[in-house]
Formats: C-alpha cells, sequence, structure tokens
C-alpha cells in the first residue's frame, strides 16, 4: 500500500522533469529563431540605401569651392550645406567630386542641382545592390534622380575624348558609335532619326563634357528604352533632364506587393475619394490600362516587347489612371529576348529567364528562342489575380460578372499547353478580360 504513494511521487517527480526539459527545449528554440530572424531582418534592413550615402552621390555632382580656386562661377555656400544645415563633414567634402565644376560632365539639371539648389535632395528609394534612385524636388515639383552607377568614373570611359579635341571628332563618327552602342543593348538596328533623343547636336565650349555625360547615359539601357520610347508611348516613363550620369524622371504612384491594392490609391483618387467604389473603379480602370500597355508592347513597335521582371514595384500610375513602366531592366524586343532564351538545356527549368520562359528541346538540348508564355500571363499572375480574387470585389460589382471575371483571369494566368502557344491563346484572353472589364466598369457607372 505505502509502495502506491511512493510511485505517484515518482510520476508526479518525471512529469515536472519532463516538463522543466520541454521548457527548456522551447525557450532554446524560441530564442535561436529569433536570433535567426533578427539575423536576416539585419540583413534585409542593411542593403536599404541611407539618406547620408545617396547625399554624397549627389554631392558628387556639386563643386567644391573649399578645395577648388579655379571655379567657373561663384557657388552658394548652401551648396555645401547638408541636411542638417551644418557643413558637410571632412569625409563629404573629402569625397565630393569637382567633376561639373571642373567641366568633366554636365547636363540640363546641373545648374540647378549644383548651383541654384532648384533641385534638392528628398530621399532615397533603392536596393544597395541595384541602380540608384533619388526622389527629389524640382523648383516645387517631385521627381526621381536614376543613374545605374553610383560614380561617373565608373561608367565605361570614351578614350576618344583624350586623344581628339571633341570638336574634332566627326559628328558621323559619335553617331555611329551612339547607333553601335544601341545596337548592343537593345539589339536593333535604328535609323538616325529615331535616335535623334539620344543624340545632341549643339557645339560649344562645354562640348567634351556633353558627350562624355551622354556617353554614361548611353551605357544605362534604362535611359536607352526611355528616351526612344517618349514620343511613341504613354506607358513608359518621362525623361525631364540630366545632369552627368543620373537623369531624371516624373514621379509616380509607384506599387507595392504588400499594398492591399498594389497601388495606394489615395494618392491618385484623393482620400476624400477613397470608399470602396472608387477604389473599385479606380482598380478597374488601372486593369483595362494594363491591358492597353500589354497589346502596345505587343504590337505598336516594329517588334514586341518582353517585360521579364513583372511585379507591382516596376510599375507606377499617373494620375490618369495610366499604368507606367518605371523599371524597365528586364525589358528586351524579340529579337534580344529570343538571344537570351536560346540557351543550352537539359529540362525545361534550365530555359526559365525570370518571368520568361521557353521550352526545352531534349533532342537537341537547346531551349526554344520563341518565349512560351507572354507579358499578359504574368501579369495576370502577378497583379491581376491578387485584385480578381473573391475577397476584393465585395458586393459592389454582381456576382455571375465576379465569377467570370475571377475565372477569366484564372485561365489567363495559366500555363500554355504545350500544342498552343501563348500568342494565339493571347488575343482571346484580351479581348475577353477587355469585355469583362468594361462591363463590370458600366455595372458600377449604372449603381452611381
Ligand atoms: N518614377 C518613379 N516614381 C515613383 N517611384 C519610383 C519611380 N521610379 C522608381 N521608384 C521607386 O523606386 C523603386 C526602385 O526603382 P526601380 O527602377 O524599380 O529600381 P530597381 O532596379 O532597383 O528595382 C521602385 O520600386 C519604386 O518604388
Ligand atoms: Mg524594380
Amino acid at each position: 500500500m505505502r509502495g502506491i504513494p511512493g510511485l505517484k511521487r515518482l510520476r508526479l517527480k518525471i512529469w515536472r522533469r519532463c516538463t522543466l526539459v520541454f521548457f527548456l527545449c522551447w525557450a532554446a528554440c524560441w530564442m535561436v529563431v529569433s536570433a535567426l530572424l533578427f539575423l536576416v531582418h539585419r540583413s534585409v534592413f542593411s542593403e536599404r540605401c541611407t539618406d547620408e550615402k545617396s547625399r554624397r552621390i549627389l554631392a558628387r555632382l556639386r563643386p567644391l569651392v573649399i578645395l577648388s580656386t579655379d571655379l567657373p562661377r561663384a557657388v552658394p555656400a548652401a551648396a555645401l550645406l547638408n541636411a542638417h544645415g551644418n557643413i558637410s563633414t571632412a569625409y563629404s567634402l573629402e569625397v565630393m567630386c569637382l567633376d561639373y565644376s571642373s567641366g568633366a560632365l554636365t547636363g540640363d539639371l546641373c545648374e540647378d542641382l549644383c548651383v541654384a539648389q532648384k533641385l534638392v535632395y528628398k530621399h532615397c528609394l533603392y536596393y544597395d545592390r541595384g541602380k540608384k534612385v533619388i526622389q527629389a524636388d524640382w523648383r516645387g515639383q517631385p521627381i526621381i534622380l536614376k543613374s545605374k552607377k553610383e560614380i561617373f568614373s565608373s561608367y565605361q570611359h570614351l578614350s576618344m575624348l583624350e586623344e581628339v579635341e571633341t570638336q574634332a571628332i566627326p559628328e558621323t563618327e559619335l553617331l555611329l558609335m551612339v547607333a553601335l552602342e544601341v545596337k548592343n543593348v537593345l539589339g536593333l538596328e535604328l535609323s538616325n532619326n529615331t535616335m535623334e533623343p539620344l543624340w545632341m547636336r549643339r557645339k560649344g565650349p562645354h562640348w567634351k563634357a556633353q558627350v562624355a555625360s551622354m556617353w554614361s547615359l548611353l551605357q544605362q539601357e534604362e535611359y536607352i528604352y526611355f528616351s526612344l520610347l517618349q514620343d511613341f508611348s504613354k506607358h513608359v516613363l518621362r525623361i525631364i533632364g540630366s545632369c552627368g550620369h543620373f537623369y531624371a524622371v516624373e514621379y509616380l504612384t509607384a506599387g507595392h506587393a504588400w499594398h492591399k491594392t498594389l497601388f495606394p490609391l489615395e494618392n491618385v483618387v484623393g482620400p476624400s475619394l477613397a470608399g470602396s467604389r472608387s477604389r473599385v473603379r479606380a482598380i478597374i480602370d488601372i486593369a483595362l490600362s494594363f491591358l492597353d500597355m500589354v497589346q502596345h508592347f505587343d504590337n505598336d513597335f516594329s517588334h514586341r516587347l518582353h517585360l521579364c521582371d513583372i511585379k507591382p514595384e516596376n510599375f507606377a500610375i499617373r494620375h490618369d489612371l495610366t499604368v507606367v513602366a518605371i523599371d524597365v531592366d528586364m525589358a528586351f524586343f524579340e529579337p534580344k529576348m529570343r538571344d537570351i532564351l536560346e540557351q543550352n538545356c537539359t529540362a525545361d527549368e534550365d530555359c526559365n529567364f525570370f518571368d520568361c520562359f521557353s521550352k526545352c528541346n531534349l533532342k537537341i538540348r537547346k531551349c526554344g528562342a520563341q518565349r512560351a508564355n507572354n507579358n499578359l500571363q504574368v501579369i495576370c499572375d502577378k497583379i491581376f489575380r491578387h485584385w480578381f480574387s473573391p475577397n476584393l470585389r465585395g458586393p459592389l460589382v454582381s456576382f455571375p460578372q465576379q465569377l467570370q471575371l475571377q475565372k477569366a483571369v484564372r485561365e489567363c494566368a495559366e500555363p500554355a499547353h504545350e500544342d498552343a502557344t501563348m500568342h494565339q491563346r493571347t488575343p482571346k484572353s484580351l479581348s475577353e478580360l477587355y469585355h469583362l472589364l468594361q462591363v463590370s466598369q458600366r455595372e458600377l457607372q449604372r449603381a452611381e
């Protein structure tokens, strides 16, 4: 009889020990996971740009009165003040470049940025390994400054500029160089008049700096795309001007994957109109503009333009709800796309280039040069699916209409079948989506 309470005590003891061991294990796991999360977090944030660093980048374009005595013009002391109103640190002064003042680079915005202080730094928006993207204020309007690299001298130098007086370089030779660069970047041969936006004919005392600056801009694929498509497309960013290797573009409302509606609509429809009907109407208008953009990039240029990095962050919307491609680093015209896709392979996965896929021909172990998916499919998958899911529409659009839209988006996003290339499927998906979105738009208008 006495053995039973003893056994109970023993069990209790064992149970307590087990609980303690379990608790200690749990605490240890928790600490390990927290430490890991902290490390991951820190590495994510350390990749973000800092204001101080970005200011230094721009400061490099600024003339340095303290160190330079032979400046072409007087420079206000304000040019040397940092955001806190202090004279910049010795380090900043040291790294500040004399490129503009020494006449190494130029551009229509240099005077405002470097001397008149009418172009003022606001924030940086990039990841360290990406290109430099800086928000600034230019004469009271927000703009974005972009450059693939931080420092002017990191761009390939035009050795010809050293050897001869630039004025002596025949224009035809320079034009040929521009054409070769465009061919190299876009894979297209363009006529002289198409290249006009990339080419400045002005001659003058700063011609050498002009050519050197133009050359640094020509090494940036995005600048070439935006410049060439300016007059042909409302779906690319407007270029406002440049200074050295930085070019300025319009500031728009950019997308974010974490945003409930992907694009912060309150910025475009205004806070007073941010009710759910206005939001849904805006989403439908933006979706229609995405379709316009798809059909424009597919048909309106001499070659189809493929977008291989489709995500909300790489698009923005104007006030009139036009969709604009703001990051075209991964955009390729058909000839270049074919070169990129045509690789050796052992399986289909080897033929995936970001959002652009082709199929592996196992007999010859080569990827097909023809893209197997298309821009619309990826937009349906990565953008429309988010919008036209059961929880976003709410009761504003009729239920059958919602179901049809969801089905159409699902079908559009699904990968192509073996025998039907996406090029054939596109018009059907596109016209079906156009139709359904227009019907939804009319339903909403009637309900108002
Ligand atoms: N014109 C613009 N207007 C507003 N925001 C912009 C603009 N251009 C870029 N951004 C913001 O900066 C981010 C990074 O720019 P992006 O050109 O996509 O660079 P990256 O090549 O590093 O992705 C974008 O996701 C967007 O949030
Ligand atoms: Mg981007």
